[in-house]
């Protein structure tokens, strides 16, 4: 079956895609429900429908776009990822494994390709974290593992909750009804550039993805008394943002102290208030982002710390809260989607080597419900959620092929 992949379109369309952007290139910012990821979300459903594909959403507005296949009552094989992008993004990241799934759906289509079971691609709702503090929304709903409540206990940072802006989005309904039944997918593979630099250099095309490393998520607030800055005397003292300050390096010490290179964590936000130069610190909201593929050896780092911040307040005079918005297990990649995917690399014969992805997906979740598997492919010094992040045509081109011959495989 000759596959071709049609790199010019597929790259016009990504450069679409990235045109739906609150800030000019080549930077991206796509907020999950905002006016330009509706937009986005409009663009993408237009080409599904073009390429005959039935489309439908669900309550969160994850969309579903399906090739049905011979067998209706055979479970489908899916592919998919993201649209949304953090502030001051690039414009590779998710949208490669979204448009690379649809051109490789496309590609089958005119292969003349005819699956025994149905093919989907699945554009998931906020993988990003941005507007409503915790990641992968769209698939930690499908995959059941998070509660239908946030709908009320989630707002964002205007305070609006999750149900009201989702609603005036133009989803609606009851997101406890959007679990997948066991056994829905037989398969799901997502395409997505590696987010880091061993495939660049070591000159490998594909990566496979064996596990992936999970977040924990803590948001940490110290209180402390605020006062003028000239008038404040120095031993009085209790500056929130000193106590923050320590309590960042003891972040960074915690995760080095492991001496393991899957253990990273990182201190992406600091509000300080009420942030004026002339007055001392009172409050200040931390987030910590924890990462590992070993479960219990994060769950050291967490507790670690804990114990920091405990230390560091008590020592300071200051009050604070510790709040672990989520803690998930990493997820593992299925043995036989992974052996699929190295055998295309094989049978096309492109570089590969199985790794670890050190970012998470809604792959993460995926693996709950259904056998799963990810294809990576290089990106530019391994740089990503930056405006420089590049993939090249090639490499698309290439991770689009392989997720082609994957699904044709799975779904035969
Ligand atoms: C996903 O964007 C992540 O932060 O890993
Ligand atoms: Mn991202
Ligand atoms: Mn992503």
């Amino acid at each position: 079956m000759p596959l071709i992949i049609e790199q010019g379109l597929l790259l016009s369309e990504l450069e679409t895609l990235a045109s739906f952007s609150e800030v000019p290139p080549p930077a991206v910012t796509r907020i999950v429900f905002s006016e330009q990821d509706l937009r986005a979300r409009n663009y993408l459903k237009q080409l599904c429908a073009a390429a005959g594909l039935n489309v439908r959403e669900d309550a969160i507005g994850n969309t579903f776009a399906r090739w049905t296949g011979g067998s209706e009552e055979a479970a489908a094989v899916a592919t998919g990822s993201h649209i949304d992008a953090i502030p001051n993004a690039g414009r590779y990241d998710g949208t490669v494994g979204v448009l690379g799934g649809l051109e490789a759906i496309r590609a089958l289509r005119r292969a003349g390709f005819q699956p025994k079971r149905s093919i989907e691609l699945i554009i998931f709702t906020s993988e990003e974290p941005t507007r409503f503090g915790i990641g992968c929304l769209g698939s930690r709903l499908l995959a059941g593992s998070l509660d239908a409540s946030i709908d009320v206990e989630l707002s964002d940072v205007g305070g609006r909750r999750l149900r009201q802006v989702r609603n005036e989005a133009g989803f609606r309904g009851d997101l406890a009804r959007l679990l997948i039944p066991a056994g829905h997918y037989s398969g799901f593979v997502e395409l997505h550039i590696e987010q880091g630099p061993i495939l660049e250099r070591e000159k490998l095309s594909i990566g496979v993805v064996t596990a992936i490393a999970a977040p924990a998520s803590l948001r940490i607030t110290i209180e402390g008394e605020g006062g003028h800055a000239g008038g404040v005397l120095m031993p009085d003292r209790r500056d929130a943002l000193c106590a923050a300050a320590e309590l960042i390096l003891a972040v960074e010490s915690a995760a080095k102290a492991t001496q393991a290179i899957d253990t990273v964590a990182t201190t992406g936000v600091c509000n300080v208030f009420p942030s004026a130069v002339n007055s001392v610190p009172s409050r200040v909201q931390l987030e910590v982002d924890i990462r590992d593929i070993d479960g219990d050896r994060r769950q050291c780092v967490l507790e670690e710390i804990r114990q920091a911040a405990t230390g560091i307040c008590n020592r300071r005079g200051l009050r604070h809260e510790l709040r672990i918005v989520n803690a998930d297990r990493p997820g593992t990649c299925d043995p036989e989607v992974i052996e699929t995917i190295a055998k295309a690399c094989t049978d096309l014969k492109l570089s590969y080597k199985q790794m670890v992805s050190r970012a998470y997906h809604d792959s993460l979740f995926m693996s709950r419900v259904a056998p799963t598997g990810m294809v990576f492919i290089p990106c530019r010094a391994g740089v990503s959620h930056r405006p420089d992040e590049y993939a090249s045509p090639d490499a698309i081109a290439d991770g689009t092929r392989i997720l082609a011959e994957t699904l044709a495989r799975l779904a035969s």
